[in-house]
């Protein structure tokens, strides 16, 4: 089979597989103090420190989560309505018109709690207007969420001048990272973000795991999950000991790869885009050309309906996407 379809989901990578079997037998919990507890919690910080090197970031600011729609679930929704102490539950969102449905259908859960939110649209090439996003701040404006890298068209959105305009305006800033970790480097002292939402089973780890980051110094949110004491307790609930020393691997692996990654993935991907534009008439490739992540391409074929080409595709043992696998059957 040829796997064209990595922004929904990737293999395991065999280093983080051989991480995972050799975890395997370890089963005590995380939060117990005997050796079999202790065993794991080690394997669990070393995780997290791997994951805050690679961020440049404190241990502490890692939240386990199981994946990237709790992530961004944790922040929209703790950060603005949790409780009456924390706010009125009212106020104002900005967000982009092209985020991830985690993020969208989110937003209009929160719309429904008298939260106002603005998409901010993006250009005829998928790219954010900083200067839209300053526009659209209000006095009440309580969260800045735009995407990284979009996972459709693979842009690169200017998520540093819109950090540093929400740093201005003193408005807390998320960005869901999801497509951007591993292909981008991101170094969170210099990225001045409050907020990050990553995914494992994007960069070669399984499904079911995730992180938040959160800055030290932006104030604190309430956890989405309540429960025991776990993840500093900001998420409550027995840790996912396997993933997240998983991800710990495939973080690891990530920062080994990344500069060999680019250059052989963004080599075929330009092969393949040129091939096909060299036999094929009525082709659109979709996305800012000069602003996007190697590993992404969006075509259009004129005239041909997508599912039609990726159904004759997958006889083939090609398998490629319309769109997001979240957003499928919507
Ligand atoms: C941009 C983006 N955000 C969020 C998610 C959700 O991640 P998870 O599957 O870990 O919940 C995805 C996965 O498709 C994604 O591509």
């Amino acid at each position: 089979m040829i796997y064209l379809d990595n922004c929904a989901t990737t293999p395991l990578h065999p280093k983080v597989k051989e991480a995972i079997i050799d975890a395997l037998d370890l089963f005590g919990n995380p939060s117990s103090m005997h050796t079999s507890g202790r065993q794991v919690r080690a394997l669990i910080e070393e995780s997290r420190k791997n994951i805050a090197d690679f961020f440049n970031c404190s241990p502490e600011e890692i939240i386990f989560t199981a994946g990237a729609s709790e992530a961004n679930n944790t922040v929209l929704k703790s950060s603005t309505t949790c409780c009456a102490s924390c706010n009125e539950n009212r106020g104002h969102i900005i967000t982009s018109n092209i985020e991830h449905p985690s993020v969208l259908n989110t937003l209009k859960c929160l719309e429904n709690q008298h939260i106002e939110v603005t998409q901010i649209k993006v250009n005829n090439k998928g790219i954010i207007d900083p200067a839209d996003v300053e526009a659209a701040i209000r006095p009440d404006t309580m969260m800045i969420s735009i995407m990284y890298v979009n996972n459709e068209i693979g842009t690169i959105q200017p998520i540093h001048k819109i950090a540093e305009i929400a740093k201005k305006h003193h408005i807390p800033m998320h960005t869901d990272a999801v497509q951007a970790v591993g292909k981008i480097p991101i170094d969170l002292q210099d990225l001045p973000v409050d907020f990050l939402s990553m995914s494992g089973h994007k960069i070669y780890a399984p499904k079911g795991i995730g992180v938040l980051f959160k800055r030290r110094t932006t104030k604190s949110i309430c956890p989405l999950i309540t429960g025991g004491h776990q993840e500093n307790s900001m998420r409550a609930g027995t840790e996912n000991t396997l993933g997240i020393i998983a991800l710990g691997e495939a973080i690891r692996q990530c920062k080994l790869e990344m500069k060999e990654n680019e250059a052989r993935i963004g080599k075929l991907r330009d092969q393949l885009e040129n091939g096909i534009k060299k036999n094929l008439d009525h082709i659109i490739i979709n996305g800012d050309l000069a602003h996007r992540t190697y590993n992404i391409t969006n075509i259009s074929f004129v005239n041909i309906e997508g599912e039609s080409i990726l159904l004759r595709l997958d006889m083939h043992g090609i398998a490629v996407s319309t769109g997001s696998a979240c957003s499928t059957g919507s």
